[in-house]
C-alpha cells in the first residue's frame, strides 16, 4: 500500500528535472471549433523525467512548478524575494508512471490566457505558458509532492467510482483510470464513470485513450458534456457535467448507497456545488448542502479539487 508523502521539495529546496516530451492536445488556433474571437485554447501534455525513489508521488497529488525569472509585480513592490510564486499542477500520470517505469511524471496544462471580446490577448498566464513552451531537454524547477486527500482507494474496492472533470480537471483522472483499470494496483470490481465537460468537442483531450478503455473494460463509462455545442434536455441551455449527472441519477444513487466514491476536479472554483447538488437530488435527501457534503467527505466518499 502506498502512502502519500508531501513537501519533500520546497521553494527553498526544490528539485530540478528534465523535460522528455511536450505535445499539444487541442487544435492549433483557428483550426478547431473555437472561433478566433474566443482566443486560443491550448492544452498540452508534458512529460518530465523523475526518479520515483527521490520524488515518490501518488496519482491524485499535485506538483509545484516555479517559473524562472522574477515577478515584475513583486519587483515593483520592492520585495527582497521577487521570485515567482509556486503554481500547483495535478499529476496526470499513475503512481508508477505509464508503463510502470517509475521514471517520469506527466501534466496536462492549459495556457491560462485572458482575451478581450475580439480575441486580443490581454494577459499571458506566467507559469502555464512557461510549461506549454517547454522543449525536450529543458530543465524545470519543482516542489512537492503536494496534497494527501484526493487519492484513490488503496485497498481492494467494490463500490462504484465517479470522476467529474471540467477542462484541465481531466488531468488526475488520466492516471487514475490507468491505475484502476490497466495497472490494477488494487482489485477494483465496481463501475467506473468519467463525466468530462469541455466547451468544444475537439477540446475533449485524450478522447482516444478513454474511448479505447470503454472498449476494453465493460465497467468503464465515458460521458462527455460539450457546453458550447450541445443543449441539455432539462432547460435547453448549455450541456454541463451537472446535466450528465442528472441523466445518470440512478447510477449515482446506487454509488452513494453502495459506499461508492465521487471525485470532482477542475474549474471554475465552486463548480463542485452543482455536482454535489445533483448527487443530493439523486439520493432524494432532505439534508442541507453543507451537512451532506461533510457527511460524504467524512465517509471518504467525496473528494474535491477545484481551482
Ligand atoms: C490543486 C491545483 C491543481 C491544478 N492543476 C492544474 C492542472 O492540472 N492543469 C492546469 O492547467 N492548471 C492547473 N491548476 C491551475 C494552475 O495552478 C495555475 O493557477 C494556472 O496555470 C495559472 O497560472 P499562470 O501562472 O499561468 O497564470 P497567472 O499569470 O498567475 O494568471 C492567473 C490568472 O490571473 C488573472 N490575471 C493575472 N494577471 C492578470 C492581468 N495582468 N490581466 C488580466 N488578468 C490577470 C487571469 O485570470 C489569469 O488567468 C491547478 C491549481 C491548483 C490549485
Ligand atoms: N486551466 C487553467 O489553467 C485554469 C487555472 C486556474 C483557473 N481556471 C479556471 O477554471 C475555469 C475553466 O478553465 P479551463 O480552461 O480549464 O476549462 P474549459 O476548457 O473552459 O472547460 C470548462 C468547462 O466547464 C463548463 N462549466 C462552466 N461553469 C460550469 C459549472 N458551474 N458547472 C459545470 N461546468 C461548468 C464550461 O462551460 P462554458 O465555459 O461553455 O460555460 C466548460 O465547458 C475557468 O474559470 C478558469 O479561469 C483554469
Amino acid at each position: 500500500m502506498l502512502t502519500p508523502q508531501i513537501n519533500l521539495f520546497k521553494k527553498s529546496n526544490p528539485i530540478q528535472a528534465q523535460v522528455l516530451a511536450n505535445t499539444r492536445l487541442t487544435p492549433e488556433l483557428g483550426k478547431g471549433k473555437r472561433s478566433m474571437r474566443e482566443g486560443d485554447a491550448a492544452v498540452h501534455r508534458i512529460t518530465i523525467a523523475i526518479d520515483h525513489s527521490v520524488y515518490p508521488y501518488m496519482i491524485g497529488q499535485s506538483a509545484g512548478i516555479i517559473p524562472p525569472g522574477l515577478d515584475p509585480e513583486k519587483q515593483t513592490k520592492g520585495l527582497a524575494d521577487a521570485s515567482y510564486t509556486v503554481r500547483l499542477y495535478s499529476i496526470a500520470s499513475p503512481s508508477y508512471s505509464f508503463g510502470q517505469t517509475k521514471d517520469n511524471i506527466e501534466f496536462v496544462v492549459k495556457r491560462d490566457n485572458v482575451y478581450d471580446e475580439n480575441g486580443n490577448l490581454l494577459h499571458k498566464g506566467v507559469c502555464s505558458n512557461y510549461l506549454c513552451d517547454l522543449k525536450p531537454g529543458d530543465v524545470v524547477t519543482m516542489t512537492g509532492p503536494a496534497g494527501k486527500k484526493f487519492l484513490l482507494p488503496q485497498t481492494d474496492f467494490s463500490g462504484d467510482i465517479f470522476f467529474f472533470a471540467t477542462g484541465t480537471g481531466i488531468s488526475p483522472f488520466l492516471g487514475m483510470v490507468e491505475e484502476l483499470l490497466v495497472q490494477k494496483l488494487i482489485q477494483f470490481q465496481g463501475n467506473l464513470w468519467l463525466i468530462y465537460g469541455a466547451p468544444y468537442s475537439d477540446e475533449i483531450v485524450l478522447r482516444d485513450y478513454f474511448e479505447d478503455k470503454t472498449k476494453e473494460f465493460s465497467n468503464f463509462h465515458f460521458v462527455t458534456a460539450i457546453s458550447r455545442e450541445e443543449k441539455n434536455s432539462f432547460d435547453g441551455g448549455k450541456m454541463y457535467i451537472t446535466h450528465r449527472a442528472k441523466e445518470n441519477a440512478e447510477a449515482i444513487k446506487n454509488a452513494v448507497n453502495g459506499n461508492g466514491k465521487f471525485y470532482i476536479c477542475g474549474g471554475p472554483k465552486g463548480m463542485e456545488k452543482g455536482v454535489i447538488q445533483e448527487i443530493m437530488s439523486a439520493c432524494g435527501t432532505d439534508s442541507t448542502y453543507e451537512a451532506f457534503k461533510k457527511h460524504l467527505e467524512e465517509k471518504e466518499q467525496l473528494f474535491v479539487e477545484t481551482y
